[in-house]
């Protein structure tokens, strides 16, 4: 392990330890709140190991012609950025990262913005942005040499880790709420191996119950509370800049669960403008589901100051969480960045979905909260006309197929929450139709749809 290139720093009191020695549930000992991942060489001795701007961006560049593994990954691509693993043959990759950044040219134009993009993180190979921050966190579980890893998930982590840990030869361990995960992600735990245990509680039971299970058997911990995960999860915040020729968009619009995906961008950015490789950091906004909507009611109550845990629910189980171990962190970058935290009804995320997938770019419902929590912003006017704007969308539209599939029969939402949106719902929909196995009949359903 490179412990002399990096040491875990208490976000809460600033203690620092050396990364070997962290406790099994990634918590300071001093005052219980989660380590961020820092390099000292970057700033002291005269910042003798920080790496240099201009080369970074040529050899990153090179690496994506190269027949290199390491290199087809656009996690590892970027390692100068994470030096965590003493020996990179230890990585775990998948290729993942390297996701597309699509325009999105009918919201654009729907919502009066020029540039509107999409950053669709479930491109990776487990279908979900989780991948990125598993390849690093999984990677030093095997140099550490750990033969178990095991996570709490509302489903996308769970797939990620079991992924990895089988490419690994480690054994994994997965508690997820029971009935309350889409199939899909707790179909790809069971195929790749896990041990999953279907809790009877929901997200922030099964956490609880994880965070004592690893201080009694010597089992790595790959929750976001593991700050290796946020390392990985950085990442896209490069590929963004990249993308963008270094110069970063105005405005990130990251959905809000556990907080741990918000608290990588951000640091991601962050950290590129004190090495120089950008000149400024884009606002940073969180979107919230509203009946998972803890960090919301934080910024409403007291800026962000304290949170009080709710209990969660949402038809995006992704983000049914009351009680977000990331929320200081990601309370801190939307105040140093200048974002917003919002929360959308079930009616605007299920909206903003089939918008999405009208583009041609399906989602997780859990990811399409980006798109309604823009469409608020822009109502409320904290984002303007001539401003670049990219929405991360989280995970795969095949993860939860139902969703989808109820949305356009007509049985997702109840009337309550259809109030005042039946209209545009009605527009989207898109049912399937039984039809006679003859021409005529096939015709017949395109008739008066086409000039
Ligand atoms: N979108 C998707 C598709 C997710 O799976 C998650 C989190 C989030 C957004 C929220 O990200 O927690 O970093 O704020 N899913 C976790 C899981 C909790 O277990 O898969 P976050």
């Amino acid at each position: 392990m490179n412990d002399n290139l990096h040491q875990l720093r208490c976000f809460g009191c600033g203690a620092r330890v050396n990364g070997a020695t962290s406790s099994p549930d990634f918590r300071c000992l001093i005052c219980g709140d989660l380590f961020e991942v820092e390099y000292p060489g970057w700033v002291e001795r005269g910042g003798h190991d920080r790496p240099n701007a201009g080369a970074l961006k040529w050899l990153w560049r090179e690496r994506r012609c190269s027949s290199e593994a390491l290199d087809h990954s656009g996690v590892w691509r970027f390692r100068e950025m994470l030096p965590i693993l003493d020996n990179f043959g230890n990585a775990v990759t998948l290729r993942e990262g390297n996701t597309p950044l699509y325009h999105l040219p009918r919201a654009s134009k729907a919502l009066g913005i020029d540039q509107l993009f999409a950053k669709h993180q479930g491109m990776n190979p487990t279908g979900s942005f989780k991948d990125t921050g598993m390849t690093a966190a999984l990677s030093v579980a095997k140099e550490r040499g750990f033969q178990w890893v095991a996570c709490a998930s509302t489903g996308n982590t769970s797939a990620a880790m079991a992924a990895y840990a089988a490419r690994a030869g480690l054994r994994s361990l997965v508690l997820i709420p029971d009935g309350k995960i889409a199939w899909g992600k707790l179909s790809q735990a069971m195929d790749y191996g896990a041990v999953t245990c279907q809790i009877k509680t929901d997200f922030d039971g099964c956490m609880r119950v994880l965070t004592q299970v690893v201080k009694e058997a010597h089992i790595y911990l790959l929750n976001s509370v593991n700050p290796y995960r946020l390392e990985g999860q950085k990442t896209p915040a490069f590929e963004i800049a990249e993308a963008f020729d270094w110069n970063v968009p105005d405005h990130l619009i990251v959905p809000g669960g556990n907080l741990g995906n918000s608290s990588a961008l951000g640091k991601g950015f962050r950290e590129m403008r004190e090495l120089g490789l950008v000149a400024r950091v884009p606002r940073i906004s969180v979107i919230q589901a509203a009946g998972a909507n803890p960090l919301v009611r934080s910024f409403v109550n007291n800026h962000g100051a304290a949170l009080e845990p709710v209990e969660a629910h949402t038809r995006a189980t992704a983000i049914r969480i009351g009680n977000p171990a990331s929320w200081r962190k990601a309370a801190r970058v939307i105040q140093d960045t200048g974002g917003w935290c919002l929360d959308v009804t079930e009616a605007e995320i299920a909206i903003a979905k089939a918008e999405l997938g009208s583009e041609g770019l399906g989602c997780e419902p859990a990811s399409a909260v980006t798109l309604a929590g823009l469409k608020k912003l822009r109502a409320q006017g904290h984002v303007g006309p001539g401003e670049t704007v990219v929405l991360v969308l989280t995970g795969h539209t095949l993860k939860d197929a139902d969703y989808t599939i109820d949305f356009h029969r007509g049985t997702l939402l109840k009337d309550e929450e259809k109030a005042g949106h039946e209209a545009e719902i009605e527009s989207l929909r898109r049912n399937a139709v039984v039809v006679e196995a003859t021409p005529e009949a096939v015709l017949a359903t395109i008739k008066g749809k086409v000039e």
